[in-house]
């Protein structure tokens, strides 16, 4: 591969390009401020390739998607998650052996520790369920500190990737409950994954419960749906996370916050409480649309626009079909499906939208599914965590394996010059 050339004050220096799988080619400047003591400037790592990948292949122009090289078109439509789970994290789709003891190892972990519900009760009824999954992540590490030292032993590794998939179901549900103010509900091993979290999720003492084959089947897509997604703010905030040489826990509890933003996965949330309020204000979505276009108004268009997505967001797709027929399937009328199919319409059909590549992206229809499916808004980003969890692990194994460097940025300082400390009676 030909090497790209820099000129710098009449100075030329050569730096080698890489190329991936899929042809993508970066300029390999590992060695430039070594070379000519200039760094890089790319504020939000618009430009940055942070690290070289084997687990996910996005092409946002053409709208593909791929886990481990299979379409996510078909993994949603064929696949288990705990199967996409498996292949993400280890490379490969597991054959029926390597499944039923995958599955069976996550069963046996599926409980916490009872201190945890010690640690739950400490939290007031109204705490956001991010907080509170984020916190109970990272309280994890006290229970099992052997998981504190990521270089102890692969065994030690693969123990933590098994506990945090089988317990962050029933940490999801239990900060729900929490918010909820009933008890929690133990989990259920004679479940699948997505039926035992829902069974944990809305069991009430008080009633029977039986999981609802069409809820299952659409939670199980959904969460294939948001598994991986490469180097995006969460899983960039996990992997520099890790690089510390941090345990994978308190790793992926830093993803959780990262992915609690309303800009990223919080955008589900956000999602629906526009609708709604585009509803309550007479579902006038014109006049939306042009808040959304005016600089002066920081109302934004959410779930619309993505950083790497340029055309269509595959996911979208997926999920705004599986928006019908859930709905359709549940016998569920919601009018808030209406006023998002006519803002999609007309934002495609506007010019600020069309000029500045702006499509729906994977949250702009998943809260409907999640509202028809009965999971409570607060909830929304606590589900997209869920489905991540085996993207956040994978890239987690992939950096430790790499052997990267610990993340640590450069930047342009553009303060003060030195100057000579005042007495405090003297300024
Ligand atoms: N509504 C109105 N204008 C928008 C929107 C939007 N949702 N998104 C981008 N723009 C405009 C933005 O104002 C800018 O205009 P101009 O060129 O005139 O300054 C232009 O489009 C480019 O936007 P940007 O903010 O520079 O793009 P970015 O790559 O930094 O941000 C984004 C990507 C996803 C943060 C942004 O599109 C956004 O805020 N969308 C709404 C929040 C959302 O839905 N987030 C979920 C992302 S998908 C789930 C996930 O993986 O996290």
């Amino acid at each position: 591969m030909a090497n790209v050339e820099l000129i710098i004050d009449g100075e030329r220096h050569e730096f080698p390009v890489v190329e991936g799988t899929e042809k993508e080619k970066a300029i390999d400047i590992s060695k430039l401020r070594a070379k000519t003591g200039y760094v890089t400037l790319d504020p939000g790592y618009k430009n940055t390739g942070a690290t070289m990948s084997a687990i996910t292949f996005l092409n946002g122009e053409e709208g593909i998607l791929r886990y481990r090289g299979y379409s996510i078109e078909e993994l949603a439509d064929r696949a288990d998650f705990l199967e996409v789970a498996y292949l993400v994290i280890f490379g490969e789709l597991p054959n029926e052996a390597q499944y039923s003891e995958f599955k069976n190892d996550i069963k046996v972990h599926t409980l916490v520790h009872e201190e945890i519900k010690n640690i739950l009760d400490g939290f007031p009824s109204n705490a956001h369920p991010m907080g509170v999954l984020s916190a109970l992540l990272s309280s994890l590490t006290a229970f099992y500190p052997n998981s504190l030292d990521p270089n102890r032993s692969a065994h030690e590794v693969h123990l933590s990737i098994i506990r945090l998939l089988a317990k962050m179901p029933t940490l999801a549900a239990w900060s729900y409950k929490n918010e909820k103010g009933q008890p929690v509900n133990y989990p259920d091993n004679g479940l699948d994954y997505c039926g035992n979290f829902l069974k944990m999720m809305f069991a009430v003492p008080t009633e029977p419960y039986t999981v609802n084959p069409v809820v299952e089947s659409a939670l199980n897509k959904l969460l294939i749906l948001h598994a991986e997604h490469e180097q995006n703010c969460s899983t960039s905030t996990v992997r520099i996370v890790g690089s510390s040489q941090s345990s994978l826990y308190s790793s992926i509890s830093a993803g959780v916050s990262a992915l609690w933003g309303p800009l990223h996965g919080g955008a589900n949330q956000a999602v629906i409480e526009m609708l709604e309020s585009i509803r309550r204000d007479g579902g006038d979505t014109e006049k939306y649309l042009a808040k959304a276009k005016d600089k002066e108004d920081p109302f934004r268009l959410m779930g619309f626009g993505h950083r790497v997505y340029k055309n269509f967001d595959p996911r979208a797709r997926i999920i705004k079909k599986a928006a019908d027929d859930v709905l359709e399937n549940l016998g569920v009328d919601d009018p808030i499906l209406e006023i998002a199919k006519k803002l999609e319409e007309a934002a495609l059909n506007d010019p600020y939208f069309v000029e500045r590549k702006l499509y729906p992206n994977v949250d702009f229809y998943s809260g409907i599914i999640y509202r028809a499916i009965g999971i409570p808004t607060q909830m929304f980003t606590v589900m997209f965590a869920l489905g991540r969890l085996p993207g956040w692990i994978a890239q987690w194994k992939e950096m430790r394996e790499n052997n990267e460097p610990i993340g640590r940025p450069r930047q342009i300082y553009t303060g003060h010059n030195l100057r000579s400390f005042v007495e405090r009676g003297d300024r």
